[in-house]
This record gives structure tokens, C-alpha cells and sequence, in this order.
């Protein structure tokens, strides 16, 4: 018999997305260019992301820009809306994009258009009684922020995003409950391009400078913590970690060793500033062997003791495995993250590797450490999708993902882990952040549009759509 998981009442089912990644109108409502709007579609923004140096500027004339158009939801948003309460969502995760409201990023008066526009989207998800769950800032801090100050090095974005912060919370205060900071904001020391917006002078600096961002960002999410709770007394603000968890490749202490350290610093480091308030110990040791100096200033460290989240939310797309001394075939072999290939684990078609048991890991470690709830609000397989001759799309294989998943998180729930939500990611097909292509589908919801930026960016649904929707209706029990 199959097994049947019990999910909490209210459980928030739904699905997650990115301004930047679906909203299209980069040049209306006032809206100001973000980071997003200069990275090249295909594969070689990976390239782009990881080196030092980039120029951020537009060429046209030599790359794509499909952030630019994203799927349209600027101008299709009630349509798509529509189609989530179809499939019975209760939450839709989504971010504002910085530069609609403070087009710049420095100005003192928010562009009223870029409000009005998300005040009409967060109506529309009311009308269906879809609550808003909303992240701060997902990979678009403003280009002129990059720009003219350096990105999240500099230490003027707190006040910035301060002034972001209050300015949506005071306007949606009646709207929007559930706030999420900064997206994924450990995956800063891999890729600081995307979440702290700039790319590093050099290799030798990328830690330094990075660490340094982080600072700044965990002040100022502290401060948007404790804005949320005077503004909006009812709101619960979580943090965004990407949470990996790491194996040891096999029995040699030494390589358990490297496995715990190496998941302390990528998993634990953020999470412990977030939610105990200070910097955890091993990144003293951390700090100093690296020669990394953080520079404060007076009260940061109480402002980030007073500003703890309320709850952890995370995303979850694979395992990493790894051991202390690679050999030079083994390098790069690994996840997107770093390690060694798992000869127990096979990988999506861009060599991401599928692990639902490590989302049992992971949801296991996350409350055995912090005893706070938790929320998954990414997980998903990016794949070719192929629409048959009558528009349809078998993705049996998204389904196989999602269920072996979901039932990953069934268990933990037995094994006494506080879950309040899950919302799948790209629950419509959307642009991929690390590679820009459309190709790379994660949707219920299939979006007519290529690589190139060619088709009518008609919605239909796919295979994948009915078996959410039931799962929904079921809370879980039908998977
Ligand atoms: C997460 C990001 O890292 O992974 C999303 O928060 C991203 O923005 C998602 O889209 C999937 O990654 P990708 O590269 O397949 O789009």
C-alpha cells in the first residue's frame, strides 16, 4: 500500500518566482535597470558570473538579454494569477523588484508606479485568497548601486535598502504578512555577482570582499527584521539560505572532518547570524586563517542580535559530496557548489544531482540546530520539456522529482520537524537564473517562448499541472 503523509492543516502550498526572472517591463512604470538586465541569456553567463571583471554594460550585439521581457507577468499577471488558483495555491512566493520603487536605488522619494503596480498584484493574488510571501531582494540590486558604489561592498547600501524596506512595508502593510530578506544569501561567497552585486576585484580578494557584503547585508536584514515588527505587527520575516547538505565521500575521518567543516561555513555560517544574533565561533578560526578583517561599525553587532528572524526558509536543489584531497579529475565534478561527483546519485540535464533523501538531511539539520519553523521555498528540476503535437507536455519526470521530494519532506515532518510550506520553484516556466535560458524549464505552467526570445508567450498547461493541483486538494496525501 502506498504510503499516505500527513502535512499540517494550512499548510501553504504554492509555487516560487523572481521580479527578475518573470516580470518582464524592464523599461516601463519608471523602472530602473538591476543587475539582471545586463546578464546575457545562455551558457555563457555561468562564465560571466564566476570571473572577475565584469563590465556590467548591454551589448546587444553580441548576446540576448531575456531578463528583459522575463514571461511577460507585468502585463499577463492576472492571467497567470488565474492559473495558480486553479491549481489551488495558498501562498505565492514572488520578490519586489528594487529598482521599480527606487529606481536608482538612492533617490529619497519611491517611483509611484512601481508600487501601484505590485499593489494591483498583490490584490489580485487576495482575490483568490493566495497570500504574498515576498522576498526583498532576489539577485536585482539596482545597477546604479553597482555602478556608481560598488554593489553591497559599500557600506551606503544600508542605508538604501533601509529607506527600500520601510517604504514596502509601510505601503503593503495590509497586504503582505509573510517577508523573506535576502534570497539564497550564503551563496554569496560562490557567486557574489548575484546576491551582493559585484563581481570581485580579484580571486585573492573574493573572500575578503565578500565577507564584507555579507556584513552589510546582515545588518541591514536585521534592521528590516525589527521595521517588519513596528510596522507591520502581525508579519514573520525569514531569512533565505541555500542549504546544501555535504557528505563526507567516505569513511576517513579526515574527509568527515572536511564535510562538517565545509557545510558549517556554506550552510551554518549565515543561518546562525540570522537566527542566534552573532557570528558563530568557527568563523573566528575561519577569519583568521584567511586573513579576513570585517570592518563594523559601533552597533552592528547589537543591532544584529535584536534583529533575529522569525522563521528559516530555503531552497533546496541537491547534496554536495566531498573530500579533503580532490584529485585534479575530480575537480569540477561535482554540483554547482563545488565537491565530488556521488557515484549513488544521478544528475539533471545540466549535472545538477537529484538527492530527495538530502532534503530529509536537510530539513533534519536545519531544526536540530535552530528549533525555529521552517518553510522550503525553492526545490525543482530544471529539464527539456517537449510539447506533443496537440500542445501537450507528459513531464512525468518533473512529476517523479517533485513527488520523491514532497515525500522526503512527509518524513521529516514524522521525525518531528516544524514545516509550514513548500512552494516549488518557477511554478510557471520562467528565465533560468544561472544559465538565462527558457529551455531550462521548471513550470506546472508551460510559457511559449526560446532561448532567443521567440514564440507568442502563450500559457498552457502540462502534465504536471493536474498532479500539483491534487496534491494541494489532498494536503499531500495523494502524491
Ligand atoms: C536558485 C535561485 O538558486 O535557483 C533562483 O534562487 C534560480 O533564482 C533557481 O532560478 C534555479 O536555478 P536556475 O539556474 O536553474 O534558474
Amino acid at each position: 500500500m502506498t504510503k499516505k503523509y500527513e502535512f499540517p492543516k494550512g499548510f501553504l502550498w504554492g509555487g516560487a518566482t523572481a521580479a527578475n526572472q518573470f516580470e518582464g517591463g524592464y523599461d516601463e512604470g519608471g523602472r530602473g535597470l538591476n543587475l539582471a538586465d545586463v546578464l546575457p541569456g545562455g551558457k555563457s553567463r555561468l562564465k560571466l558570473l564566476s570571473q572577475s571583471g565584469f563590465d556590467f554594460e548591454i551589448d546587444k550585439e553580441k548576446y540576448v538579454y531575456p531578463n528583459h521581457l522575463g514571461i511577460d507577468f507585468y502585463h499577463r499577471y492576472k492571467e497567470d494569477i488565474a492559473l495558480f488558483a486553479e491549481m489551488g495555491f495558498k501562498t505565492f512566493r514572488m520578490s519586489i523588484a528594487w529598482s521599480r520603487i527606487f529606481p536608482n536605488g538612492d533617490e529619497l522619494e519611491p517611483n509611484e508606479e512601481g508600487l501601484a503596480f505590485y499593489d494591483r498584484v498583490f490584490d489580485e493574488l487576495h482575490k483568490y485568497g493566495i497570500e504574498p510571501l515576498v522576498t526583498l531582494a532576489h539577485y536585482e540590486t539596482p545597477l546604479h548601486l553597482i555602478k556608481e558604489y560598488g554593489g553591497w561592498k559599500n557600506r551606503k547600501l544600508v542605508e538604501f535598502f533601509d529607506r527600500y524596506v520601510e517604504t514596502v512595508f509601510t505601503r503593503y502593510k495590509d497586504k503582505v504578512k509573510y517577508w523573506l530578506t535576502f534570497n539564497e544569501i550564503n551563496g554569496a561567497t560562490h557567486m557574489p555577482l548575484f546576491g551582493l552585486g559585484f563581481s570581485a576585484t580579484s580571486d585573492e580578494l573574493r573572500l575578503q570582499e565578500s565577507f564584507q557584503g555579507l556584513h552589510h547585508q546582515f545588518v541591514a536584514s536585521a534592521k528590516a527584521v525589527q521595521l517588519a515588527h513596528e510596522i507591520i505587527p502581525d508579519s514573520q520575516v525569514g531569512c533565505m539560505l541555500i542549504y546544501a547538505p555535504v557528505y563526507s565521500y567516505d569513511s576517513n575521518p579526515e574527509n568527515a572532518m572536511h564535510a562538517l567543516e565545509e557545510s558549517r561555513l556554506f550552510n551554518n555560517f549565515c543561518g546562525d547570524i540570522h537566527v542566534r544574533g552573532e557570528y558563530p565561533k568557527f568563523s573566528h578560526r575561519f577569519f583568521k586563517e584567511n586573513l579576513i578583517q570585517i570592518e563594523m561599525e559601533d552597533g552592528d553587532l547589537e543591532m544584529i542580535k535584536e534583529g533575529t528572524v522569525d522563521f528559516i526558509s530555503f531552497s533546496y536543489y541537491m547534496s554536495r559530496t566531498d573530500k579533503k584531497h580532490k584529485t585534479p579529475e575530480e575537480i569540477g565534478q561535482g554540483n554547482l557548489i563545488g565537491g565530488v561527483k556521488n557515484p549513488f546519485l544521478e544528475a539533471s540535464d545540466w549535472g545538477w544531482e537529484i538527492d530527495p533523501e538530502g532534503l530529509r538531511v536537510a530539513l533534519n539539520e536545519l531544526y536540530d540546530r535552530y528549533q525555529l519553523p521552517l518553510i522550503v521555498v525553492e526545490n525543482g528540476l530544471g529539464a527539456y520539456d517537449k510539447v506533443e503535437e496537440d500542445g501537450s507536455v507528459h513531464d512525468d519526470y518533473r512529476i517523479d522529482y517533485l513527488r520523491s521530494h514532497i515525500k522526503a519532506m512527509g518524513e521529516a515532518i514524522e521525525d518531528g520537524v516544524e514545516l509550514f510550506g513548500y512552494t516549488s520553484w518557477g511554478c510557471i516556466d520562467l528565465v533560468s537564473a544561472s544559465t538565462g535560458e527558457m529551455s531550462k524549464r521548471y513550470g506546472y505552467i508551460y510559457v511559449d517562448l526560446d532561448d532567443e526570445g521567440n514564440g507568442t508567450l502563450a500559457r498552457s498547461k502540462k502534465k504536471s499541472f493536474h498532479w500539483y493541483q491534487n496534491v494541494i486538494k489532498t494536503n499531500g496525501e495523494e502524491l
